[in-house]
């Protein structure tokens, strides 16, 4: 904990000391913590008036500067001691400029928590992108859980928003925020021996090395950029979450994919086939080594067929191999993963399998023609 908040401090010297025109680094955003607090000649109470009080920052609506340890009396918790938070009330948004390198992508994480709306979203965006999270769900036992979202940089200096969409009787109502950061993601480039990108997990959002409840994938629709670069969620409102090594069990490599949302969401990629050929998909499921024990499962689908990856959990770590051999009836396949059930760990929140290693292979044998009579 004191070396990684060391290492942190660190981070955000760097941070402070780098020229604005250098493109941004992987990490945190300058005050990506909000530890250089308002001007206080410019905020009446926890609220702040004025649109530049706080460096690096630009604010508008009803935005709140919320101290290490305090807690409104409307808030359902405090915020960390040795974090400050801004609270993004009725129509509030936070906004940064960011010097990118043109056309390359990048993955926002932020750590949030809900306070007393009940189905808070953000609207994060970097013109003309944006995507609209949902901060209802809590997948922690502290209530602070992290989101990710990405985006193509279409010119070398963008504008981050965070917007809370929502209009509550009570102005102050909305997410706290108590972190941003900011990654570039590489292309995911196709290996020699797998058809499907990333299928290893191994590029994905900025995970800060002091939370140890990973980040969760918000739903991903199509034509949009994934913080997981070559998988889609799919979901309503439902994420999946990406673990990394330092703080679960992964079955391969630093990073996985724990489905933690039953079948309410999906990890999809979807993949050019030759129809009537046939393909063979292989993977890992295990647990995370987080306490998710029992009968987990992924159901796994591609074009008609389907498996039901079976794994018993001692929420201790642990995986075990899958294959599942399909017959392409069109010019692209989607690979589908979803746990087959809701699974929660001691401290009552959700969890659910690992899916790790992916890949997909041509078998050289065309599937048996159907005869005409
Ligand atoms: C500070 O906020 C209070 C309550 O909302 C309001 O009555 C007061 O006028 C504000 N003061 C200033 C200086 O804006
Ligand atoms: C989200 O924010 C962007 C940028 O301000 C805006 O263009 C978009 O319409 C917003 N979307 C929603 C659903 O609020
Ligand atoms: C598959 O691709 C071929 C050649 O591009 C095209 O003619 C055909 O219509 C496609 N089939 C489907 C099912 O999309
Ligand atoms: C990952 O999957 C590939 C393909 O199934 C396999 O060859 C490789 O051994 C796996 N790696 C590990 C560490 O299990």
């Amino acid at each position: 904990m004191t070396k990684s908040r060391r290492c942190m401090a660190l981070l955000l010297l760097v941070g402070m000391a780098a020229p604005a025109v250098l493109a941004v680094t992987d990490g945190l955003l300058p005050n990506g913590r909000f530890s250089q607090g308002p001007d206080k000649s410019q905020m009446n109470g926890t609220v702040v008036t004025g649109k530049h009080a706080m460096p690096n920052w630009e604010l508008s609506g009803f935005v709140e500067y919320i101290e290490s340890g305090h807690k409104e009396a409307d808030m359902l918790l405090a915020v960390p001691v040795g974090a400050n938070a801004v609270r993004l009330g009725n129509d509030a948004t936070i906004r940064q400029q960011l010097s990118v390198t043109r056309k390359a992508y990048y993955s926002i994480t932020f750590v949030a928590a809900r306070s007393c709306a009940q189905a808070e979203k953000l609207n994060v965006s970097v013109d003309p992108e944006f995507g609209v999270l949902p901060i209802q769900t809590v997948y922690t036992s502290t209530g602070w859980d992290s989101y990710s979202w990405a985006f193509k940089a279409r010119r070398s200096t963008v504008t981050l928003s965070i917007h809370n969409t929502g209009i509550e009787e009570d102005p102050a109502c909305g997410p706290l925020i108590i972190a941003v950061a900011i990654k570039a993601l590489a292309l995911p480039q196709r290996i020699k021996g797998n058809m499907l990108r990333n299928g290893d997990f191994e590029l994905g959002p900025y995970i800060f090395p002091d939370t140890p409840w990973g980040v969760m994938v918000p739903p991903i629709l199509e034509d949009v950029h994934s913080p997981l670069p070559g998988w889609m969620i799919m979901s309503h409102t439902k994420v999946v979450k990406y673990v990394d090594t330092p703080h679960h069990a992964v079955p391969h490599g630093a990073y996985a994919v724990e489905l933690v949302a039953g079948r309410e969401s999906a990890l999809v990629q979807e993949v050019g086939t030759v129809e009537g050929w046939t393909y063979r998909l292989s993977f890992f499921v295990g647990d995370a080594g987080n306490g998710c024990t029992g009968s987990l499962a992924v159901e796994v689908y591609a074009a008609g067929a389907s498996l039901r990856a079976a794994y018993e959990s001692d929420g201790k770590g642990g995986s075990k191999p899958f294959k599942l051999q399909f017959t392409a009836v069109g010019n692209s396949t989607r690979v589908v993963f979803q746990s087959s059930n809701h699974h929660m760990k001691s401290d009552a929140t959700l969890c659910g399998p690992v899916v790790d290693n992916v890949s997909l292979v041509g078998v050289r044998v065309p599937a048996p023609r159907r005869l005409r009579l």
